[in-house]
């Protein structure tokens, strides 16, 4: 049975950080450092530079992540982008990041699942992978909210950074079918529910005739649903294992909210040192922001062969999902 195996993860950030009180300061708005950090965790955030695109970010994280994986771009037949801040509607960013690297085999596309985007790509290069279209794969996620946010809803700006995150992909000839003790990406599983698409949403884009373009998000609403499908996926990963919670050994969660992050944390049981957080210093980062949280993650050398880890998120769509890995 063929395993689809992550071999490293990479990260890119933008060089400009910014504190709470200097984005307030910026933005001209009438917000705290005390607020932000009280209700989301978040202390500062990473802003492209204007003409720094995701296609840029992207690459420079999937560089990261093939170096530490030592893989050649030779050797990479998918690229796979979660984004939903792409350079253009099209081409893909996921063609213009294979073309900057080197890559002139294989396919390239991009999907869209907002938040949930990075866990959607896996899930997809995984089926491809195990399906034999592809050997090995880069799944990134990256991301210029900084574009699409309005800087005059408080509600929302405070919460975006920018940034990608990426990690390789690798066949791997694996035991017994569904082996849990095997290496390698064990099960993902994916949701949507369009009946809640207003409450995350960008107003307009290049198919409408009207919208700013910007952001909107009902804040409250999508905490709600936020704690609830998160648990229900996480429980459904371990299920469809046979697997505790005494099982994880690390939790990596899309990094939108600390208070969900901690909930999500105690509900398995896990120690804070098992979670890993990276919203405090990265704000969100909707696609980006699991894999980003990956990077550090392998960079600190956090992650054991044969550790359990657990990746799960929430975004627009609504879409959510959780993904289980051996590593
Ligand atoms: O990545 C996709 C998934 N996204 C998420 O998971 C985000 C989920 N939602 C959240 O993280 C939280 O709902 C927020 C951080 C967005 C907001 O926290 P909250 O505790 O739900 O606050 P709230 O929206 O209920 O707002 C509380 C108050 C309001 O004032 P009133 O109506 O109580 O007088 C807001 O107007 O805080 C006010 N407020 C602010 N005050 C200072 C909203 N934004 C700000 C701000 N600074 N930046």
């Amino acid at each position: 049975m063929i395993r689809s195996r992550i071999l490293s993860a990479g990260g890119y950030l933008p060089a400009d950080v910014v504190s709470n009180d200097e984005l307030a300061r910026r933005y001209g708005l009438d917000t705290s450092d005390a607020w932000i950090r009280e209700r989301s965790g978040i202390g500062q955030r990473h802003l492209a530079a204007p003409g720094e695109t995701s296609s840029a970010m992207g690459t420079a994280a999937a560089r990261q992540a093939m170096e530490r994986a030592g893989v050649a771009a030779g050797e990479i037949d998918a690229v796979i982008v979660a984004t939903a801040t792409p350079d253009s509607s099209f081409p893909a960013t996921a063609v213009r990041i294979q073309a900057s690297l080197g890559i002139t085999r294989g396919f390239a596309f991009d999907v869209l699942a907002a938040c949930t985007g990075f866990v959607y790509a896996l899930s997809v290069a995984d089926s491809m992978i195990r399906g034999g279209s592809a050997r090995c794969a880069l799944v990134i996620g990256t991301e210029t909210y900084s574009r699409i946010l309005d800087w005059t809803d408080r509600g929302s700006c405070v919460l975006f950074g920018d940034g990608a995150g990426a990690v390789v992909l690798r066949a791997e000839e694996g035991e017994a079918r569904g082996g849990a003790a095997q290496r390698g990406i064990l099960s993902t599983h994916l949701h949507a529910d369009g009946r809640h698409a207003d409450i995350l949403h960008v107003e307009g884009g290049p198919g409408s005739t009207g919208g700013t373009g910007l952001l909107r998000m009902a804040g409250r609403e999508v905490f709600k649903h936020a704690v609830t499908k998160l648990a229900a996926v996480v429980d459904e990963a371990l299920a469809a294992n046979g697997l505790g919670r005494e099982d994880i050994s690390w939790l990596v969660p899309h990094q939108a909210n600390i208070r969900i992050i901690d909930a999500m944390g105690k509900k398995l049981g896990l120690p804070p040192e098992r979670v890993v957080v990276t919203v405090d210093r990265h704000a969100n980062t909707s696609a980006a922001s699991i894999p980003l949280a990956m990077a550090e993650a392998v960079a600190a050398g956090k992650f054991k062969p044969g550790d359990l880890v657990l990746l799960e998120a929430i975004g627009g769509g609504l879409t959510w999902g959780s993904a289980l890995a051996r590593w």
